[in-house]
């Protein structure tokens, strides 16, 4: 049996302007992840593989699925790289704690998972930039018009600082620090919310361009921050940020109710993160507040909330 799995994520500044072309910083999320089991199916023709996801509902045979279906994609992109399938039937189980369709990169998760198991098991270790570089393909099935940072931080399971088409830096975390997730427990589709500013964008680009340059420019200064160990100085930055995705109508109540809760319990920052209207929020807080703001975020009405370290 060959197992490998790909971490969570969120986005710590810059989601939706990176789509046009700014920069973005990412971090993994450890506490979760997509795992990916393959073995090999007796009692099964050579050559066929058996996907099975049970979270999604899904037992099929490759051949069965449809060309546009992201497993499936996964598979055939594995089997393209590496030149050759299986000599046996293989059986490939997918599972994931990953909340789904909440900003926090699930699909990128799952489709890394499968690639590293499957070409794992055919003896081949993808390296980060390979495996980043397969899931961004199988993201434009979910997404459409991905930046790609969400394949790019998952495969790399480091901070990133993310510019589209351009190789990522890894950022040198001097000073950990700790953020405090909330998940509103609604879902979002990144692909919806996505078309949804690029209408925006289109009817107006004078006053989106303005938008999406300062949070441009927040990303900046939050790479020299967290660079040079001043990553407690990030509050007032993700504040802007939120108000300017505030600005853009990606917010939404839920989101907006677990932010003002975080802030009320002393975090330093918050923001929502990953496509919004809906999903998870982020907040930034110390050793002192990280147990009061979780508890606000549940009384507010967070289906989920997770700790995390960066740079631990
Ligand atoms: O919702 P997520 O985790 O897929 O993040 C989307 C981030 C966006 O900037 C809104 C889209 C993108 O492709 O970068």
């Amino acid at each position: 049996m060959t197992v490998r799995s790909a971490p969570g994520k969120v986005i710590l500044f810059g989601e939706h302007a990176v789509v046009y072309g700014k920069p973005a910083l990412a971090v993994p999320v450890n506490a979760v992840k997509a795992q990916a089991e393959v073995t090999e199916q007796a009692d099964a023709a050579s050559g066929t593989v058996r996907i099975e996801a049970p979270d999604a509902g899904i037992d099929l045979w490759l051949h069965e699925m449809p060309g546009d279906d992201p497993l499936a994609m996964a598979v055939r992109l594995v089997f393209a790289e590496i030149g050759r399938k299986p000599p046996a039937a293989l059986h490939i189980r997918v599972e994931s704690d990953i909340p789904l369709a909440s900003g926090m990169g699930s699909s990128a998760a799952v489709s890394v998972a499968v690639l590293r198991a499957l070409a794992a098991h055919l003896g081949h270790e993808l390296p980060p930039e390979r495996a980043s570089a397969l899931a961004f393909e199988v993201e434009k099935l979910h997404h459409g018009t991905p930046s790609g940072i969400d394949n790019t931080v998952v495969a790399y399971e480091q901070p990133v600082y993310f510019i589209p088409g351009s190789a990522p830096r890894i950022l040198n975390v001097t000073a950990a620090f700790t953020l405090m997730i909330g998940d509103t427990g609604e879902t979002s589709a990144t692909r919806e919310v996505v078309a949804a500013v690029r209408e925006r964008w289109n009817a107006d680009p004078t006053s989106m361009e303005p938008v999406f340059s300062e949070i441009g420019s927040l990303t900046d200064r939050a790479l020299r921050l967290i660079e040079h160990g001043e990553a407690s100085s990030l509050g007032p930055l993700m504040d802007r940020n939120q108000a300017l995705l505030k600005k853009i109508d990606v917010s939404s109540t839920g989101l907006e109710r677990l932010i003002n809760a975080a802030k009320q319990a002393g975090a330093l920052g918050a923001k929502l993160s990953g496509a919004g209207r809906g999903g998870v929020m982020i907040a930034l807080v110390t050793p002192d507040s990280s147990a009061a703001v979780e508890a606000a975020l549940r009384d507010a009405g967070a289906v989920r909330t997770i700790r995390t370290e960066v740079g631990a």
